[in-house]
């Protein structure tokens, strides 16, 4: 894969179609609080209500194609400093690079955009080697693992949380 054919950009209601074959896929919603999109119908509503009003989710793109997302969720008052940053894709492009790609792409952005944001969080159950692959090779700290932490889709799971910090990205400076 040249990674130059990956973008992030925000849904559309265009990429209903697109966005249903990958997030009507049990495979690639398991690990993430999704219900698994069951429809056309269903896309566009979820497009319209969920995803283009998100703070900020940006359709992961293989030639601008939806391919998968990457979200990031700031919190506010005391917890301004810090943003959870979630993401997943298309089954028939794992192990391909991308996701990582699209975090890289996604983590400067992101502190751009909510000069607040001083801290990027994500947790990956501790089952997930491949989402935590990702956020290692995307520059992320593994801080340690939260036990019996959180539900995933009915299953009490350990998770292992990981930090990126604005100051990570040109530590020298
Ligand atoms: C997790 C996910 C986003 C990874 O996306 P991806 O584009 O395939 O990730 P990358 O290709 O950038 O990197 C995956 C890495 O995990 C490794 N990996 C994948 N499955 C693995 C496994 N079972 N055991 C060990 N390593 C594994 C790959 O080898 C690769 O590492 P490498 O480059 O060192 O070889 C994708 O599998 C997905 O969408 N899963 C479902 C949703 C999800 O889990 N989201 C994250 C919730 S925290």
């Amino acid at each position: 894969m040249d990674l130059s054919r990956i973008t992030l950009r925000p849904f559309r209601l265009s990429d209903a179609d697109d966005l249903l074959l990958w997030a009507g896929d049990d495979r690639v919603t398991r690990s993430i609080r999704w219900k698994t999109l069951a429809s056309k119908e269903e896309a566009l509503t979820f497009i319209g209500e969920v995803c283009i009003p998100h703070p900020w989710r940006r359709s992961i793109c293989v030639d601008d194609l939806s391919k998968g997302f990457v979200s990031v969720f700031p919190g506010s008052g005391d917890e301004r400093c810090r943003a959870d940053i979630g993401y997943a894709l298309a089954v028939e492009y794992w192990g391909q690079g991308i996701t990582t790609e699209a975090l890289k792409l996604a983590v400067p952005q992101v502190f751009k955009d909510f000069p607040e944001v001083l801290r990027l969080q994500a947790y990956a159950a501790a089952e997930n080697i491949a989402s935590q692959r990702v956020l290692e090779k995307a520059g992320f700290l593994k801080e340690g693992t939260l036990r019996k932490y959180s539900y995933l889709k009915g299953n009490l799971c350990d998770l292992v949380v990981y930090s990126f910090l604005s100051t990570d990205i040109n530590p020298s400076v």
